[in-house]
């Protein structure tokens, strides 16, 4: 939530900053802006509402400096506007400053220092750049000020870049909670959220840990500790090719990402398995996870739903019960921990708030062993968890999650496999999960290949419709809460995931003449089940559209999907869901990379 850049150094200052927010608009995009210092007593504030390309339309050739910070918003205090807008700035205009997080008491600190303050927005931000501007008039330094500022930001959450004015080559940064890293460069440094922003002006970056606090020019990066205490730290070089974060001839990264997911399985493949089939991890984390009581997978959102399809594996293959938590609700939840718990976190982009608070009481409370799953390695979950390992999805940048959520469950899948197979479980022995991956990449890449069908089933059953339901039972059900959010989230239809059995237990009451239904059918054990709930809902005017694997295909079915073993289906069944939500959107006009009201790296609680 938010994307924050700075720059110091020789190089095209604006250009920079500009292309940066670009790519880290899928933190969002109620706003943007970027200030820019020439060193020579001119500087440049440039804001605008909405979307970058917003921005870029009011920078004209004078915009240059040596200098800048710019800022992608999605709004937590204060409407989108213009005037919430960031770089926010001191009275005096003196101090221009970027913000990713959320101070919390910014109330109070306005009450008790900045009661003759006239304030230009409605932010928690701008309190900070004016606590700084008030404390340097108080005699101290720029560094001195904005420590002090920051000393008295209680349980907030912040990545800040901030300028000075009479400094104009330097870059003061400050970070808790919220993700930060500086790129070096030759002549020049960087700052961003997220590696992607500046992978096109450098690969080598240091990360920053909470409490830090930094002071960049183009030769000199200074890094001290909540004790002022100097850290001395090496870069770590990023490997991301950068036609990885280009669209290349797709209309939306979402297609992109969709049509990738067969080869994402294969380099998932290449990576954790040998070449006799045996499943490569850390041989600790195998020992640790093995010998533990129970599982808790955390996630949220579409990584919650990873984690509903993990349960089932993990219990299937190491016969260790496992419990999945929604990690908004487990992170102020009063659960009885077993001794011999262990969790494991998946989360797309490593940097999800909600996820991280409950790593924090894992840590500190429990302190229990815990495994990150995700797909950016040295991101704060995967620092902060004993164990990481990597989902080589490639980034992924359409704010609807896809391919992640594949290569989470097949990254599960292996790893279940390897600690049922550690513990000796036939289960686990016997699963030929090389040759089971494998067809599911080429299941998966039939779905894709047959997308058209797929577009003219949208079409005609979703893109007119206020409302759709899923359907299914077990597996199928899981896939029906991911499916629902999916088309949700983008197309705006009010779409829900229910159990199909529970029908009739209530929301049948939702049925109308023409209601979509659709209805998941991959599990041999409940297939006849859902669909005898399918009959009940034809029976009350639903319009049903089922999702069948090939074996448990009848006529009239509509989406039929190659057959995989079951425990794998939903790699294969939501591929075809993905494709009604990106089609559906695609249909009633609207952005399919950017929907409405929302951001990809939630880091706010
Ligand atoms: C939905 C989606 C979100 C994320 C959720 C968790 O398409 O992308 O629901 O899955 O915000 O994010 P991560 O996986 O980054 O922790």
């Amino acid at each position: 939530m938010c994307g924050i850049v700075g720059v110091t150094g020789r190089m095209d200052t604006t250009q920079v900053l500009v292309s940066g927010l670009k790519k880290l608009e899928y933190r969002g995009y109620d706003s943007a802006g970027i200030y820019v210092n020439e060193g020579n007593g001119r500087d440049h504030l440039v804001k605008a509402q909405g979307k970058i390309k917003n921005l870029e339309e009011k920078i004209d050739g004078d915009v240059t400096g040596i200098t800048g910070i710019g800022h992608t918003r999605w709004a937590t205090h204060g409407i989108p506007s213009i005037e919430n807008a960031h770089p926010h700035f001191s009275s005096d205009e003196r101090f221009y400053l970027v913000h990713n997080g959320v101070i919390q008491n910014f109330g109070s600190l306005k009450k008790e220092y900045l009661s003759d303050v006239n304030f230009q927005s409605d932010t928690d931000t701008e309190v900070v750049v004016q606590l700084v501007d008030l404390f340097a008039k108080q005699g101290m330094d720029t560094m001195t000020a904005f420590k002090k500022a920051i000393s008295l930001l209680k349980d907030s959450s912040y990545a800040f870049v901030l300028m000075d004015r009479q400094m104009p080559e330097t870059l003061f940064v400050a970070k808790n909670k919220s993700p930060l890293l500086i790129g070096v460069g030759d002549d020049f440094n960087v700052v961003c959220s997220d590696a992607l922003a500046m992978i096109n002006v450098t690969n080598k970056f240091i990360e920053l840990r909470d409490g830090e606090v930094v002071a960049i020019t183009p030769d000199a990066i200074e890094i001290t500790d909540e004790n002022n205490r100097s850290i001395q730290r090496d870069p770590f070089e990023v490997d991301i090719d950068q036609s990885d974060t280009d669209k290349g001839t797709y209309p939306y990264y979402m297609l992109k990402e969709i049509d990738e997911q067969p080869a994402v399985i294969r380099r998932i493949e290449s990576k954790y398995i040998s070449q006799e089939g045996n499943v490569h991890f850390d041989e600790k984390l195998l020992e640790q996870v093995s010998k533990a009581s129970r599982i808790y997978i955390v996630g949220a959102g579409t990584s919650y739903h990873a984690g509903l399809v993990g349960k089932k594996i993990f219990e299937k293959m190491t016969g260790i019960p496992t419990e999945v938590v929604l990690a908004s609700e487990f992170a102020y939840d009063d659960p009885l921990i077993e001794k011999d718990a262990f969790f494991i976190f998946l989360s797309q982009s490593g940097e999800t708030a909600d996820s991280r608070q409950v790593l924090v009481r894992v840590n500190e409370e429990w302190q229990k062993n815990s495994l990150t799953i995700t797909n950016v390695a040295n991101s704060t979950l995967a620092r902060e968890a004993q164990f990481a390992v990597t989902l080589e999805a490639g980034p992924e940048i359409a704010v609807a999650s896809t391919k992640a959520y594949v290569a989470q469950i097949a990254l599960e899948t292996l790893l279940a496999v390897a600690i049922g197979r550690y513990n000796q479980r036939d289960s686990a022995l016997h699963f030929d999960v090389a040759g089971q991956l494998s067809r599911v990449a080429n299941a998966i890449q039939t779905v894709v290949d047959e997308k058209s069908q797929i577009e003219k089933i949208a079409e005609s059953n979703l893109t007119n419709t206020r409302n759709a339901f899923y359907i299914g039972r077990g597996l199928d059900y899981d896939v029906a809460l991911e499916a629902a959010l999916k088309l949700k989230e983008i197309s705006y239809v009010q779409a829900e995931g229910f159990a199909s059995g529970e029908l009739k237990h209530g929301t049948i009451a939702l049925i109308e003449n023409g209601t979509p239904v659709l209805g998941l059918i991959t599990q041999t054990k409940t297939a006849d089940h859902t669909r005898s709930n399918l009959e009940e809902v034809i029976s009350r005017g639903a319009n049903v559209i089922t999702i069948t694997s090939e074996k448990l295909q009848r006529d009239g079915d509509n989406i039929i999907l190659p057959e995989v073993d079951e425990i794998l289906t939903p790699l294969v069944s939501v591929v075809a869901t993905q494709l009604l939500a990106y089609y559906t959107t695609l249909q009633k006009g609207y952005n399919v990379d950017q929907p409405r009201n929302l951001a990809k790296s939630v880091t706010v609680e």
